[in-house]
Formats: structure tokens, C-alpha cells, sequence
């Protein structure tokens, strides 16, 4: 059996901003990852998706680029990123790069050329409607919530930004502008990159018409829209698939072992839901590797809709096709957070249970950074907020991403040991206790948990790529086997999501292989067994 690389690994998103400043200016920096990839080793990660690193006005911090084939100045430089490369190479770790593709920053040399004239080579590259007065439809620009049609007296139109008036859409049924792109996925091949995370991937294509959106009741986040017409336009098929050939072609990283599949592609998809998702990976196995189900992150605290959650993403797939979880990332609240409960012993039961079910069960897992040590989020301030979504909707809480990019507490140090006295967001208030020094020597930390789960899936092969069976039980326990070649080889899960003890029935006599309540290596013998408030087992 052939497995491929991205469907073993262990990813982790780093938002280069708040990871590590290795210069004190108060922004995270490529020199400051390359700092810490034994840190990244150590905790069993074998991938990286950086979120954008490429030269950029920053409005929308990095997700408005204005030249795709560089490295922010802010970041570092080039030969920055070769070392970041050469050192995360010789430590087994790949990297994933965040391609937004569809849109630039109205700084980006394209669209200035485009702007100035309708007669520009580049004008098409971007999407117009002539000025009429009123916007041609009621799409918004979700981070100023108004119309996402702006006005460009140079040429009499108005162009389409479906962020912000500074990122400018892409018109993806140009064929020049394809070729551009794939000639950029070339370049960092040729550099040895892993992949790309293509940010909004299913926004590629609109709907030609520029129909209106039909009204929704749901206010977030989806604007009170239906969004039939302005994203996730199913032509999006045509350029996954040109995309993965591009991929394919890609020279061998390693010639010894030139396989296809060896670059990954991962799509954000512009919605929540998993049907959306497993569209991204086509049908024939020729779209895209992974695509983020989004489910989990808003999924409340119930044994059985996680279940029912994964199983409707199993069975959205297409055959062949491989899932992936996440429990966080950089637009929405972090997990400790979202499961936290009045009592803290119990939140961090729960971020232990959720980091158990995340490394268990079928699929590839993407951590977000700072999840390992429990990193929560604190209402910021309105002078403290950076992020356009957050400005724009304050004072409602939550809605803006700062919450959840605050500095990596890597210490209990003044500076949190993330390099500046003033970051460019606050750190959370909790840095003092919560971090990774503290933690690195505490074996019962959520940390050596994290670190024990990415050990014991390396070792055990069932949970990287067995199936998955879930196995009936009780409303608060979520429970599976992950099975081996033989019939025998079968690695069994128990999550309690309660917060109380639970009985469960054990057919035959188990060995522990991990415990949040118990010893590796000790036995639970068959019959009933009692499961401790939040408790997740694994065994065999
Ligand atoms: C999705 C990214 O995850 C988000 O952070 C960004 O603001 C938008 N795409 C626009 O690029």
C-alpha cells in the first residue's frame, strides 16, 4: 500500500506574525521559525503551513499580496527562507506555503496596471462592471461591510474585492492570468516547497452573470446572503485541475523516490460546510490532495455530533479521497477557548481530549500554533485590534481574528520569550503560567500530551492510516477502533466528554498505549470499566 507523505503527517500552521521575533521589532519572522524548528521536531510536527509571507501592504496582514514570487521585508529576506528550507529539510519537516490566488493587494504591480487604463494588458486579469452609480449586485466586502464593488474613476468602473477595497479579485477565466499562477506554483517547486494552502480556493470563479446573492437568515458569517453567485462557483473544478497537473509535474524533491503526490494542495474552502470540502478533491482523483472541513470549529461540546460529524465527512469523499481535521486557525476563536468551562481543571481536560480525538482519528491533522500548550483568547481593547474584520465590527465580541493571534508564550520571561517588549498584539494575559517553558518540564502538561500523541501515532501505524469504525456507545462517550492489516491489529479509542465518570462495557482485556487517567502498558480488564471525567484511552 502506497500511503502519501500528507496523509501520514502531522501539520502545524504557523501565523508567522505572532510565532517568533528573532529581531525585536514586534512581528514574528522567518529567522524567528527557523529558531524553532527543534521546538516543532520535538513536538512531532512533520509539516508547516506558514501563513503569507510574501511582500505586502499588510491590510489584511499578508492575505494582500503585492508580489508573489517574495518575501516580506518584515519576515526577512530570501536567503531567510533557503535557510528556513535547508534547516527544516535536514529535520524531516515540510513546507507548505499559503498561495492567495484569488485576490492581490491594489498595491500588487498588476492591478496598478490594470487600473490605469481599460486598454492595459493587465485589465483583464481583474474583474470590472462600468460605473453606473449603483454597485451591479449586492455582494459585500465581508471585512467593511459594504458593497464589494469600489469605484476606479481612472477608467470609469468599479472593481470587485470581496474582503477588503484593497484585494482585488482575480478574474480566474483569463487564461493569461492562470499561466501567471501556475508559473509562480513552478517557482517555489523549483524551490523546493511542499505545497500550497490555497486560501478561498472555491472563490476562484463567480458567477458570470453577476447575479445578486438570494437573502439567508444567518447573519454570520455569511452576511445575510445565500452565497450562490459570489464564491464557490463550481468552474473552480477546471483550475484544481490544472493546479494538481502543474503539481504533478513538479520536479522530484527527492529523485531517489519520485512519486506523484509528492507536492500537497490543500484548499480553503470559502464555507463551513464538508460537502463544499469534499468537492474540492474532484472525482477522479485530479483535483486537490486535502481540503479544511471547517465543521469541527464550530462543533459544540457533544460526543455524538463529533462523531456524526466525521462520519458525514468519511462519507462526502470521494473514493480515494483523504480527510483531514482542525480544530483551529487564525480566523476563528481557539479551541481552549470554545471549550472551555467555569471550572479550568475541566478546560483543560477537554483541550486533552480534543488534541486525543484530533491525533486519533482517521485523517490528516492540522494543528494550529499554540493549541500544544492550551492558548486561549481575551477580548482585546479597540486600540489593541489590528484586524479590518475586527475594527469593522466592533464592539461585537469575537467576530474580529486578533483573539486568536496573539504572541506564542514561549516563556514566563517579561517578553513572553517571543522577542519584543511590544508585540504587534498583546500577549494573553495568561503567558505568565501558560507556556511552553512551564510546560516542557511538566510531564502532566497539555504539552507532553501533545507530544506523547504525534510519538505514539508515529509508531502505530493503524492510527495514521487504519480504518475507522466507530463503536456504539453512550451518549457522552465517543468511542472507535482504528484497524490494522489483520483482524486482530486493531487500536481501540475512548473519549469521555463528560465530566463525570462514566461506565462502559470492555469485550476483552485491553493495554493501555496512552491514558490521560492511566499508565502506558497497564491493563483494563474486560467486563465494565469505569472512564474518569474527560478522560480519553487509548489502547489495544
Ligand atoms: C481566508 C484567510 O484565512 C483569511 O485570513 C483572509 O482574511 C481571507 N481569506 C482573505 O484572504
Amino acid at each position: 500500500m502506497r500511503v502519501a507523505w500528507w496523509e501520514e503527517a502531522v501539520f502545524y500552521q504557523i501565523y508567522p506574525r505572532s510565532f517568533k521575533d528573532s529581531n525585536g521589532d514586534g512581528i514574528g519572522d522567518l529567522p524567528g521559525i527557523t529558531e524553532k524548528l527543534d521546538y516543532l521536531a520535538e513536538l512531532g510536527i512533520d509539516a508547516l503551513w506558514i501563513s503569507p509571507v510574501f511582500p505586502s501592504p499588510m491590510r489584511d496582514f499578508g492575505y494582500d499580496v503585492a508580489d508573489y514570487r517574495g518575501i516580506d521585508p518584515i519576515f526577512g529576506d530570501a536567503g531567510d527562507f533557503a535557510a528556513l528550507m535547508r534547516e527544516a529539510k535536514k529535520r524531516g519537516i515540510k513546507i507548505v506555503m499559503d498561495l492567495v490566488a484569488n485576490h492581490s493587494s491594489d498595491e500588487h504591480p498588476w492591478f496598478t496596471e490594470a487600473r490605469a487604463s481599460r486598454e492595459s494588458p493587465k485589465h483583464d486579469w481583474y474583474i470590472w462592471v462600468p460605473e453606473t452609480g449603483a454597485p451591479p449586485n449586492n455582494w459585500k466586502a465581508v471585512f467593511e461591510l459594504g458593497s464589494a464593488w469600489h469605484p476606479n474613476p481612472g477608467t470609469g468602473e468599479r472593481y470587485l474585492g470581496t474582503f477588503t477595497r484593497h484585494q482585488p479579485e482575480f478574474d480566474w477565466r483569463n487564461p493569461e492570468l492562470r499561466s501567471a499562477f501556475y508559473d509562480i506554483m513552478k517557482y517555489w517547486y523549483d524551490l523546493g516547497v511542499d505545497g500550497f494552502r490555497l486560501d478561498v480556493a472555491t472563490a476562484y470563479m463567480k458567477d458570470p452573470e453577476l447575479r445578486s446573492n438570494p437573502f439567508s437568515f444567518r447573519a454570520i458569517p455569511d452576511f445575510f446572503q445565500k452565497h450562490l453567485h459570489d464564491r464557490n462557483h463550481r468552474d473552480f473544478h477546471a483550475v484544481f485541475r490544472e493546479m494538481r497537473q502543474v503539481a504533478d509535474e513538479s520536479p522530484a524533491l527527492d529523485p531517489a523516490s519520485s512519486s506523484p503526490g509528492e507536492r500537497v494542495l490543500i484548499a480553503e474552502p470559502y464555507g463551513e460546510d464538508a460537502e463544499l470540502a469534499a468537492s474540492c478533491l474532484g472525482v477522479a482523483g485530479d483535483e486537490l490532495h486535502l481540503a479544511f472541513n471547517f465543521e469541527f470549529l464550530k462543533q459544540p461540546w457533544e460526543a455524538q455530533g463529533f462523531r456524526a460529524s466525521a462520519e458525514r465527512w468519511y462519507a462526502l469523499l470521494p473514493k480515494g479521497g483523504w480527510p483531514n481535521f482542525t480544530l483551529g486557525n487564525h480566523d476563528k476563536p481557539r479551541s481552549a477557548w470554545r471549550y472551555r468551562s467555569r471550572k479550568p481543571g475541566i478546560t483543560e481536560a477537554r483541550a486533552k481530549l480534543t488534541a486525543a480525538m484530533l491525533l486519533t482519528l482517521k485523517g490528516t491533522p492540522f494543528l494550529y500554533y499554540g493549541e500544544e500548550i492550551g492558548m486561549t483568547c481575551q477580548r482585546l481593547p479597540k486600540a489593541a485590534l489590528r484586524d479590518p474584520l475586527g475594527i469593522a465590527t466592533w464592539p461585537l465580541g469575537f467576530l474580529g481574528r486578533d483573539p486568536e493571534r496573539t504572541p506564542m508564550q514561549w516563556s514566563g520571561a517579561s517578553d513572553g520569550g517571543f522577542g519584543s517588549p511590544s508585540p504587534w498584539l498583546p500577549m494573553n494575559p495568561d503567558w505568565k503560567t501558560r507556556n511552553v517553558e512551564a510546560q516542557e518540564a511538566d510531564p502532566g502538561s497539555l504539552l507532553s500530551w501533545y507530544r506523547s500523541l504525534t510519538k505514539l501515532r508515529r509508531e502505530e501505524a493503524e492510527l495514521r492510516h487504519g480504518e475507522i469504525r466507530f463503536v456504539d456507545s453512550e451518549g457522552e462517550i465517543l468511542a472507535y477502533e482504528r484497524l490494522g492489516e489483520r483482524p486482530d491489529d486493531k487500536i481501540l479509542v475512548y473519549l469521555n466528554f463528560s465530566s463525570r465518570r462514566i461506565r462502559i462495557g470492555i469485550g476483552k482485556e485491553l493495554r493501555v498505549l496512552l491514558g490521560s487517567h492511566r499508565a502506558p502498558g497497564s491493563l483494563v480488564a474486560a467486563g465494565a470499566a469505569e472512564l474518569g471525567p474527560c478522560e480519553a484511552l487509548i489502547a489495544r
